[in-house]
């Protein structure tokens, strides 16, 4: 499940790059989709209360970049972006996973999807 929000993080990164809110939106909401698969499969994990953790931090910070994105608050969505990244790092810190660091990927990736908006 940590691969699939990988790769929405990083197709996440590009969709913003490209002030796609379409794209952005969706993948906001696939994300959050699969938090919640997160929190039933593993509600713990190594004593580690997993649902209070993707709740308490990972959803709301999920909401929070669904709203500037619905305002189309395009001078917050980089910040958003940061904002996520630093609550999944957070989150693998307080997992005891600390040597698992995301950030900005450094090359496009997808090299088989368009994520520009819709002229
Ligand atoms: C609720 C806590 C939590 C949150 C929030 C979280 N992770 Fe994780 N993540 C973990 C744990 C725990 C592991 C180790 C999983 C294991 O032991 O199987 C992990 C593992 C990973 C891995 C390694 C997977 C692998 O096998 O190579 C990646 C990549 C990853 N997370 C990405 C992310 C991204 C990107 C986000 C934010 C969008 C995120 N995670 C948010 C807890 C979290």
């Amino acid at each position: 499940m940590m691969n699939e929000i990988q790769v929405y993080h990083t197709k996440l990164y590009y969709a913003t790059n490209n002030r796609n809110v379409e794209l952005m939106s969706y993948i906001l909401h696939e994300l959050e989709e699969v938090f919640k698969v997160v929190v039933n499969v593993h509600k713990q994990h190594d004593g580690l209360q997993i649902n209070e953790l993707v709740n308490n931090t990972m959803l709301p910070v999920l909401k929070e970049f669904e709203q500037v994105v619905e305002r189309e608050d395009t001078s917050s969505f980089n910040q958003s972006f940061e904002y996520l990244t630093v609550a999944c790092n957070k989150c693998h810190a307080t997992a005891e996973h600390n040597f698992i660091r995301i950030k900005n990927p450094s090359a496009e990736t997808f090299l088989n999807q368009n994520f520009e908006t819709i002229q």
